[in-house]
């Protein structure tokens, strides 16, 4: 069995997959992300998008700062929902 490297476990992509898709033409972060929904997991890519800029880079010759990042949406870290229900944010 050949191995396989998983890059994004929510979304359970390989960096078989991911190159694929670069080399399809999806070579720019906003549409591999669209493209294959990684960093679209619950962890909002929090545990791969290191992962798939590093591929992104590596494959397509530019840096990170060409390459860029995605944008995060809210919220960030983990929220219960009984705390927004009650309007109470942690720590305060
Ligand atoms: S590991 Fe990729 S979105 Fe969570």
């Amino acid at each position: 069995m050949k191995d396989r490297k998983v890059v994004c476990r929510c979304e359970d992509l390989t960096e078989e997959e991911i190159i694929h898709a670069i080399e399809e033409g999806y070579d720019d972060l906003e549409s591999l992300k669209r493209y294959t929904g990684a960093t679209t997991g619950p962890c909002q890519g929090k545990g791969c998008l290191m992962h798939i800029l590093r591929i992104l880079c590596q494959k397509t010759k530019k840096s990170p700062d060409e390459v860029g990042v995605t944008t995060q949406r809210q919220p960030v870290n983990p929220v219960y929902l009984y705390v927004l229900a009650e309007g109470e944010v942690e720590g305060e």
